[in-house]
């Protein structure tokens, strides 16, 4: 018997209809849409006014279901990436298990913010490869406009809210995920944190005068190693895959900043072409940016397609995901 592979058979993402513009940030901090375009790449970002991380992993998870014609109570488990749960407890999966009907399924959150989904979507594909499991959703959500502060031109302009959600099973053609490199440095924890809110700094009023209950970043730290490690993980899975460049169909990289994707993408030596790119309308939703890319892009991809995932975020947090696309669509 061929070996089982864990293929992605779906994809489905969701934003929230509420678009908040450059021009609309620069009437509530001291930004303007030039700097934001120039050092960024972002031109909108959707805000979801109300309901919460699951509420738009819900809605991407049914899209989902009924996209691949599968029965909610078929699912074995959901992995689900985010820094912006429902609650410090249950997780999102629980919650997500609930309001989607997936009544046999159970699940996890996992915390690897911008890597986040890579990380889960490797996890997942664990628990298909074993031959244990049939289906298992992979979710990546955030709403980071509760987590953000609308006083901090420095952080508020970066983010967005966003859900993309993938299904995994088994193959046996060899498609699906091939490999990953994982990686994780939490001596760069005080770059990018959310400070207080956790048993470190439990809330308390001095927590919150403080505004430490937003999520702090030193850009520049966080740019300098972001834009080293995410083009060498992805050079790295390549070498490791005797993958050269005209091997590679695709890069889903993590949108966090234009400067950085392009800076992975030399590094790969790919053209523009080959790049999956949607920062400008979406910000960077963090866990939820890698879905969403393939959410946009699901219609251009070929069955076989060599596509290279690479990410890099808080934590630090980082790596690269090789997987063959299943399917046509
Ligand atoms: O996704 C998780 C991982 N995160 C990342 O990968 C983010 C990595 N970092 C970045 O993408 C960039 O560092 C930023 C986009 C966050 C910032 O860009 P930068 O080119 O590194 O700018 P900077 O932080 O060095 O700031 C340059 C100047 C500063 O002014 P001075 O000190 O030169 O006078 C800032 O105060 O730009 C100023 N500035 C702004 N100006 C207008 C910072 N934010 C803004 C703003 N609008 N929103």
């Amino acid at each position: 018997m061929n070996k089982i592979t864990a293929a992605i058979t779906g994809v489905q993402g969701f934003v929230p209809e509420d678009v908040l513009s450059n021009a609309d940030l620069a009437k509530i901090v001291d930004t303007s849409d030039e700097w934001i375009t120039t050092r960024t790449g972002i031109k909108e970002r959707r805000i979801l006014k109300n309901g919460a991380s699951s509420d738009m992993a819900v809605k991407a998870v049914e899209g989902l279901l009924k996209k691949t014609n599968t029965d909610p109570m078929d699912i074995d488990l959901v992995v689900l990436a985010t820094v912006t749960p429902d609650y410090p407890f249950p997780s999102t999966a629980n919650v997500l298990c609930d309001k989607a009907g997936m009544k046999n399924a159970w699940g996890f959150d996992l915390i690897a913010a911008c890597s986040g989904f890579i990380y889960a979507l490797s996890t997942g594909a664990q628990f298909i490869e074993t031959g244990k499991y049939k289906k298992v959703i992979v979710v990546g959500v955030d709403k980071m406009t509760s987590i953000l502060d609308y006083q901090d031109r420095t952080t508020c302009v970066i983010f967005g809210d966003g859900a993309g959600a993938v299904m995994l099973e088994p193959n046996q053609e060899g498609l699906g995920v091939q490999d990953f490199i994982l990686r994780s440095d939490g001596s760069g924890r005080e770059y990018l944190v959310q400070p207080a809110g956790g048993s470190a700094n439990p809330p308390s009023i001095q927590t919150v005068e403080q505004r430490l209950h937003f999520v702090k970043q030193e850009g520049k730290q966080v740019f300098k190693f972001a834009v080293i490690n995410m083009a060498e993980v992805s050079a790295e899975i390549m070498e490791k895959n005797n993958l050269k460049s005209e091997d590679v169909d695709w890069l889903v990289p993590h949108q966090a900043n234009l400067r950085i994707i392009d800076a992975t993408a030399d590094r790969m030596g790919l053209p523009k072409e080959k790049v999956m790119i949607n920062i400008e309308k979406y910000g960077n939703t963090t866990a939820g940016t890698l879905p969403l890319c393939l959410w946009d892009y699901e219609k251009q991809l070929k069955k076989g397609d060599n596509l290279i995932l690479s990410a890099f975020g808080g934590g630090f947090t980082w790596g690269a995901v090789y997987l063959k696309w299943a399917y046509n669509s």
